[in-house]
């Protein structure tokens, strides 16, 4: 027999009955209706910590902060294992798994068949992007997870809040989370875009089971906004200002663990005095044509799931400020005093800590201290430098879009496209290496267009005609361009020393956006003249700029040449203009070296 703690806090009967509808299934001990309360976190919290869900940390060096470990077994995103399961498999697309909704619904229906016996159910509902805002969404999920409520809390609108947008509407996103025993053969991430529907099961782990975070506001979202007319991008959203207080708004993607939560929250370097960036968002980006005709963006999230690894108050101290109190830590290592510690964080390594996976560890050993992909769950509000935008209902102008991936060769370190179909061509083509983000090998480059191959909810090519379709709607449209923070020398070492060097290339793409600075025409698009880019006070050898920002004709020929095959990969809805600017670039290799 199920037993609710206490009356529902809702009198939705659409939200009632598919409550009522899963608990059936799922035949939990009890349903707990969460508010998003300050006592309730404390409650959840002790509760975690007495199952061994989380463990306290040093309360004065880390007040409010805990310490996850998570399943070895379980430390990722799986794409292999994550679905697209829409009526026919073309609206999916050849670079999404398929199932059919009615196998799907099946399948995941028996492994949720008492899935929660014994256990507590939570009925976490959330709001994804500004309370009341026109551009945000409501989603419940459903979950036995302590660990993915509190997550939850921090990454979303969590609670009454929610339940006060929703009001009497069948209009939320309908999410059902279980770890059960969190065997892999038994894992499976399904989406159901037409019915506006998420079911997750066994896994606990971030974007697997965070369903508001790239299942609601990627996948399901980018189907929705194909369907309404607006963009779900895996982008970060970020304000510029200069000395003189004008502030310019840009947004980018990086796939993941490519570098956005720290462009999000850069400081740029003593040359840079009075400059200053402000973050909007570090992950996602929800984009709307405004009134005026201009590009606008919401961040529909309100924490920051991180990478931690290479975090540190050398490359990104207002990260390390946003975690220093009130942070979840998940898979990274501790201090025998209750601190935390990861790869590429400040200070000497410590002579002893416990391993992510709970193992006494010390600097000799040959393992990692903490997971590659370890992350930190930090409320956005804890950040130094959010913008005083980021919660506003009608989001920031967006004058720039950046592209950018993880590429030892050939992508230069900053260029701007010649035009929108241009722009939308660098996107359709970003490239980049694979990191620990995902299950799988690390380092091998593939296409990962618009930093959405793993999270966009329908037919890829489908997804670039609403790109190329978007332009028509703008009056001002934001300026493209395509940057790569990790182009290597001979020597296998990064040419460009990246983190708050960025705003050198970010100082030159403001310019651009805003007219006022020349640039040098190349076959593949505009690049900084020789002076644009501002040097003054950087510590690198002039050749190793020169390397970074160099185009080799030759190795653009090879990457031009790759195209073909993934673009025809994308079957028959893949736009011709994006096809023909391919042909265009690559005859314009051709016609410079006939001439040679
Ligand atoms: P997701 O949360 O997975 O979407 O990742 P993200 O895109 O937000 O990446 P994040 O900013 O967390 O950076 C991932 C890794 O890249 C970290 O180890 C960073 O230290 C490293 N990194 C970030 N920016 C730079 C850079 O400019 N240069 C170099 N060399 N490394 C960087
Ligand atoms: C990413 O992989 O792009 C992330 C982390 O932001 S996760 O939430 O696990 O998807
Ligand atoms: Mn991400």
């Amino acid at each position: 027999m199920t037993t609710t703690d206490s009356k529902p806090p809702t009198k939705n009967t659409h939200l009632l009955s598919w409550v009522d509808e899963i608990a059936r299934l799922t035949k939990p001990e009890r349903i707990v209706w969460c508010d998003g309360s300050e006592e309730e976190r404390v409650r959840l919290t002790e509760l975690a910590v007495q199952q061994g869900t989380l463990e306290p940390l040093n309360a004065e060096k880390l007040p409010g902060c805990y310490l996850h470990r998570s399943n070895p077994n379980d430390v990722a995103r799986v794409e292999n294992l994550t679905f697209i399961c829409t009526p026919t498999k073309d609206e999916a697309g050849p670079t999404n798994n398929w199932m059919a909704p009615k196998d799907a619904y099946e399948k995941l229906g028996k492994l949720f068949d008492g899935s929660m016996k014994g256990r507590t159910m939570y009925v976490v509902p959330y709001v994804m992007g500004p309370v009341g805002s026109a551009m945000s969404k409501v989603g419940v999920e459903i979950t036995d997870s302590v660990y993915v409520v509190l997550n939850m809390r921090t990454m979303t609108r969590m609670g009454s809040a929610a339940l006060g947008m929703l009001g009497d509407s069948n209009d939320f996103n309908r999410g059902l989370h279980s770890t059960l025993d969190c065997n892999p053969d038994r894992r499976f991430i399904c989406h159901f875009p037409q019915d506006n529907t998420i079911w997750s099961v066994g896994s606990g782990y971030g974007g697997n089971v965070l369903l508001g975070k790239k299942c609601l506001a990627l996948r399901i979202g980018s189907y929705l906004g194909k369907k309404e007319g607006w963009l779900a991008e895996h982008m970060l959203i970020l304000g510029v200002e200069s000395p003189e207080g004008e502030m310019t708004y840009v947004a980018a993607a990086f796939p993941s663990a490519c570098g956005k939560t720290n462009f999000a929250m850069m400081i740029p370097p003593k040359r840079f005095k009075g400059w200053k960036i402000w973050t909007v968002g570090d992950d996602i980006a929800w984009m709307r044509v405004g009134e005026d005709g201009r590009l606008y963006a919401i961040n529909p999230e309100a924490g920051y799931f991180g990478v931690a690894p290479g975090t540190s108050y050398d490359s990104n101290p207002n990260a390390m400020r946003t975690i220093s109190k009130n942070t979840l830590f998940t898979n990274v290592a501790r201090t025998p005093d209750g601190d935390v510690w990861w790869e590429g964080k400040d200070g000497p390594v410590p002579p002893e800590l416990i391993d992510w996976q709970g193992r006494p560890w010390n600097p000799k050993s040959t393992e990692k201290a903490a997971h590659p992909n370890a992350r930190f769950t930090a409320p956005a509000t804890n950040n130094p430098c959010i913008s005083k935008f980021w919660d506003d209902p009608n989001g920031v102008p967006i004058s720039a879009i950046i592209f950018g991936g993880r590429r030892a060769t050939t992508i230069p370190l900053v260029m701007q496209a010649f035009s929108w179909v241009n722009g939308v061509f660098f996107g359709a083509t970003l490239g980049s290496e694979t990191t620990a983000a995902a299950t799988g090998k690390v380092g091998v480059v593939r296409r990962d267009p618009f930093a959405m191959l793993p999270f966009c909810g329908y037919n890829m090519a489908d997804y670039f005609a609403h790109w190329l379709s978007m332009q028509g709607k703008l009056v001002n449209p934001p300026k493209f361009f395509l940057v790569n923070w990790f182009r290597k020398g001979q020597n296998g070492k990064f040419l460009w020393p990246g983190f708050g060097e960025n705003m050198r290339v970010l100082k030159w793409i403001v310019d651009r956006a805003r007219l006022r600075v020349g640039g040098q025409e190349t076959p593949f698009g505009w690049v900084p003249k020789a002076g644009d880019l501002d040097l003054s006070g950087l510590d690198i050898a002039p050749e190793q700029v020169d390397d970074a920002t160099h185009i080799d004709l030759e190795e653009w020929k090879n990457e031009l040449s790759s195209l073909n095959e993934f673009f025809d990969s994308l079957g028959p809805n893949m736009p011709k203009v994006l096809k023909l600017q391919r042909d265009l670039l690559l005859a314009r290799i051709e016609a410079i070296q006939s001439q040679a």
